[in-house]
């Protein structure tokens, strides 16, 4: 990994200037007035003062029921924010919002593959949020719980995540992508009451049936006792129900009281589990919590993605991950805006369609799905009308210097800064990222969020310049992961012990003399293929799970598009035979075992295997 890249980013020299138009009106630019900010350095300066610049925003921006201690408190490795707060993030992201000019406006215009469209208000979430939480509550779920949700791209997955955090369960979403034995680990791992399914939705144009996935993982998971079924497909799918555990969705909310009490949480009560690969052994369930997670992810979504009341935003992400957790359930709905979600994957127009029919003013996507679209070619763009748009996203991967270009300006039609956010699930929010205030780099994700200091060290700690080393995190930041499920010593051993006291991203990456980061990629054992973040030992075990396969590894080879595609060698068991119908059952087998985004795109079969990679 190291050096990969480099040589290119190094001799990337454009720079491009904020539109003054949008500095002016920004976000960023009022709030800076509001407090007698002059400059852009010296917001830097004064936001250092993290208890006055987090503390502020969290009392002009949020509700709560009870005022903090500390805005934080704690040493490394473990923060806690705005202690001794009673909160709840549902009342900040829906009840709010009652009552006031928010409550009428669209919180999601969904646009399913099939081409159906459903508008749901504020107070539309509201009422079934609430009775979906009594549903959940009829059936013995309450405070402390933790529920799985394996739901694609449906309304009803922020509105399942929303129902649970209202009445203090908490959620662990799987992305729906993954297969049943991945869905199995991780319901056993969080202990989880019940699950949150559908019976099945519609991707690239085929029918998937979730509902017999979700049933496979089922059989091995004890601790769910009732498993909630959401109608997608509208009897296109054969679904069996069982009863006494399943129940279909608009059965258990039929009849339910549309008002529930929001259950008052403390600031550091557990919100969400999200589980991600790690280097060794299995994922990692990285925890975030109600009260500083609110206030870093609204306030970093209001001043990086400037959003306004009237703004229409869409983040292409899957819900399933982090980015959909922060930046299209719980982030847009606490500032009350209207998000786009989308049910499918993008296509040559699809996109651009949907940002001309519903006037999208900002477009948050991945370096993949970039230069899929510079791939399909600039004819497809060209053909809709895209004046609407105002500020562009990236996020996921390094974005190369070319793909920049080709989305500032056949997307952004040279109006539109890109924002490329560098983050992970476990910093909850963005840590790396422009400000609509800065001049922009293409390639660079620029610097860190105001009040957060990030680094570049070599292996003894020094600061590096001008060449690689290891992306640190040298100060807290309220929406930073609270630990990892059940896992104290490796939370400990990952993170934070090859640096006293300070966080260790796992990603390499450079610094030039204007202070702009520029990230190279993992440094670790960790793949990303098309922005999903999978580990070598995940795929090898899997393929070792296979009885045609004594041993495996697995490398992260560049490619074109999705930046990595992974690269499998094999040593198959004696006597076993090497032929092209056994590659394509290994690539199968994966498939199965984690999910088809882990699918190997080569596999070798060898003699012996190098010790290291
Ligand atoms: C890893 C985190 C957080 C959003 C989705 C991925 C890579 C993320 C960027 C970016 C270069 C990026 C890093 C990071 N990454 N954003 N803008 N530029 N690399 O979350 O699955 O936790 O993966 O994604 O390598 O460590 P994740």
């Amino acid at each position: 990994m190291i050096g990969k890249t480099t040589e290119v980013l190094l001799k990337e020299e454009r720079v491009f200037e904020p539109p003054k138009d949008l500095v002016e009106n920004s976000n960023i630019k009022k709030w800076m007035d509001k407090h007698g900010i002059k400059s852009v350095n010296e917001l830097y300066e004064k936001a250092k003062d993290r208890e006055w610049f987090w503390g502020t925003l969290a009392e002009e921006e949020l509700d709560w029921f009870e005022k903090w201690d500390k805005v934080f408190a704690g040493e490394p490795p473990y923060f806690k924010w705005f202690t001794g707060a009673k909160t709840n993030i549902v009342h900040n992201a829906l009840d709010r919002h009652m009552e006031t000019e928010k409550e009428n406006k669209l919180c999601y215009i969904w646009v399913g593959e099939p081409g159906d469209v459903r508008k749901l208000t504020y107070k539309d979430m509201h009422e079934r949020v609430n009775q979906l939480a009594n549903g959940l509550k009829s059936l013995g779920i309450g405070k402390g719980d933790s529920v799985g949700i394996y739901l694609p791209m449906i309304p009803e997955l922020p509105i399942a995540m929303l129902a649970c955090a209202k009445i203090g369960a908490s959620h662990s979403v799987v992305f729906s992508g993954f297969s049943p034995k991945a869905l199995r680990d991780r319901l056993n791992h969080a202990g989880a009451k019940a699950l949150i399914t559908c019976d099945g939705y519609y991707r690239k144009g085929k029918l998937i049936n979730l509902k017999s996935g979700a049933d496979d993982a089922l059989e091995d998971s004890p601790s769910v006792n009732h498993s909630i079924v959401v109608d997608r497909t509208g009897g296109e799918i054969d679904t069996e129900i069982e009863h006494g555990r399943d129940i279909w969705m608009h059965e258990l909310m039929h009849g339910q009281s549309k008002k529930c009490e929001t259950e008052i949480m403390d600031s550091e009560d557990l919100l969400f589990l999200m589980y991600t690969s790690g280097t060794t052994g299995r994922p990692k369930g990285v925890r975030h919590t109600h009260g500083g997670y609110q206030v870093g992810i609204s306030q970093t979504l209001r001043f990086v993605f400037d959003i306004k009341d009237n703004d229409r935003y869409w983040c292409m992400a899957d819900i399933g991950w982090i980015t959909g957790h922060s930046y299209i359930v719980y982030g847009p709905m606490i500032l009350g805006t209207t998000s786009i979600m989308y049910e499918g994957a993008p296509t040559p127009e699809i996109q651009w369609k949907i940002i001309e029919r519903y006037s999208i003013t900002i477009f948050y996507t991945s370096p993949t799905a970039i230069r899929l679209f510079m791939k399909y070619g600039e004819q497809y763009p060209e053909k809709y009308d895209l004046s609407s748009l105002r500020l562009l996203g990236s996020v996921g991967e390094p974005i190369n210097p070319e793909a920049w270009i080709w989305y500032y300006k056949h997307i952004g039609e040279g109006r539109c800064p890109i924002m490329d956010t560098w983050w992970q699930t476990e910093t909850g929010n963005f840590i790396i990222t422009p400000l609509p205030i800065l001049p922009l780099k293409p390639g660079s994700a620029t610097k860190p969020f105001p009040s957060i200091e990030t680094d570049v060290m070599d292996d003894e700690g020094n600061p590096v310049r001008s060449k690689g080393g290891h992306l640190v995190i040298k100060t807290p930041w309220p929406s930073m992961l609270r630990g990892l499920h059940k896992e104290p010593d490796r939370y400990v051993k990952t993170y934070w012990s090859k640096f006293e006291g300070i966080y260790l991203t796992g990603d390499e990456a450079r610094i030039d003399d204007d202070g702009y980061f520029w990230i190279q990629g993992r440094e670790d054992d960790v793949l990303n293929v098309a922005g999903h973040r999978l580990s070598n030992s995940e795929i090898e075990s899997a393929l070792v799970s296979h009885k045609a396969v004594a041993e495996a590894a697995v490398v992260g080879k560049p490619d074109q598009i999705k930046g990595e595609v992974i690269d499998a060698f094999v040593i198959l068991r004696e006597g076993v035979k090497p032929s092209p119908e056994l590659k394509k059952e290994l690539k199968e087998h994966v498939s199965k075992e984690i999910s088809p985004i882990a699918r190997p795109s080569i596999i070798t079969f060898i003699k012996d295997l190098p010790k290291t990679r």
